[in-house]
């Protein structure tokens, strides 16, 4: 079984007359420890299909089952609940709470979860740790750079402990070199098992990336392997069996914002 199950996911917005056909029939599989770079114009559907795939938005029609579940007929709190168990979101503008230290932003989808403060703390740290932040804990976001404040989305990403990492454009916000940094430590998570899924107009940050999805006007244009830039580092496969953090897995409860997912 696929990690990811899609069957001809069609996504249709409707504004006034006027109705946008942002999916035209997606089938896709992506396997537990996979490295996916989805690229294609502007307006081709990439975040449609990222919001569907992380459980934030349903499809018009079509089937999407992750790690088995099926997902199209889901009421709200159970797409929360399925997000949060199992899904770790990283977006281009970063989405940490201002006037918030590091520790707390981290911290925070663990509360909305019901891991207690001891234990909360210590997986923050941890976390923050893994992303090479460990002595900026007590910054705020305005006193961090572009890359940092990165770190720290992916921090809060993986507290959780989840099976998937989605990054809408994550290195959009960030130069070259820092972009480089941030690749390198999603590719380091995907090495030890995370599945990862990135969207980006960027050949040279697609090129991390193990597969390589192409879209047009709501359509997979091209799906083909290629050598990434991390060749060599052979994925471990993680079948959601080794926690990275090394904690018990904990349940679930839902609170958006908490993940960095936009209101
Ligand atoms: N909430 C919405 N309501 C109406 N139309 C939408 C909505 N979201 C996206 N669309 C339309 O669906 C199409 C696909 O949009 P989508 O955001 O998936 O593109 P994208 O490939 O991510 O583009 P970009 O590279 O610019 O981020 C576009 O025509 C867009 O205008
Ligand atoms: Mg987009």
């Amino acid at each position: 079984m696929a990690l990811i199950e899609a069957r001809d996911l069609t996504k249709v917005y409707s504004m006034g007359d006027q109705t946008v056909h942002a999916l035209r029939g997606v089938s896709l599989d992506i396997e537990e420890g996979e490295f996916v770079a989805i690229m294609g114009a502007s307006g081709s559907g990439k975040s449609t299909l990222m919001n569907i795939l992380g459980c934030l938005d349903l499809p018009t029609a079509g089937e999407y089952r992750l790690a088995g579940e099926a997902v199209e007929g889901m009421q709200t709190d159970q797409l929360a609940s399925v997000r949060n168990r199992r899904i770790g979101f990283v977006f281009q503008q970063f989405n940490l709470l201002p006037r918030t230290s590091a520790l707390e932003n981290v911290e925070l989808p663990m509360v909305y979860a019901g891991v207690k403060a001891a234990q909360r703390r210590e997986r923050a740290v941890a976390a923050l740790q893994k992303v090479g932040l460990g002595e900026r804990f007590n910054h705020t976001p305005a006193e961090l750079s572009g890359g940092q404040q990165q770190r720290v989305a992916i921090a809060r990403a993986l507290v959780n402990q989840p099976q998937l990492i989605l990054a809408d454009e994550p290195t959009g916000a960030l130069d070259s070199e820092t972009s480089e940094d941030i690749m390198r430590l999603l590719a380091d998570l995907n090495v030890q098992g995370m599945t990862v899924v990135i969207v980006t107009h960027e050949a040279d940050i697609a090129a991390w990336a193990r597969r390589k999805l192409v879209f047009k006007d709501g359509h997979i244009l091209e799906d083909a392997l290629q050598p990434s830039k991390n060749w060599g580092q052979t994925p471990i496969q993680n079948r959601g069996q080794t926690p990275i953090f090394g904690q018990t897995p904990i349940s679930p409860l839902s609170a958006a914002s908490a993940s960095g997912v936009p209101a």
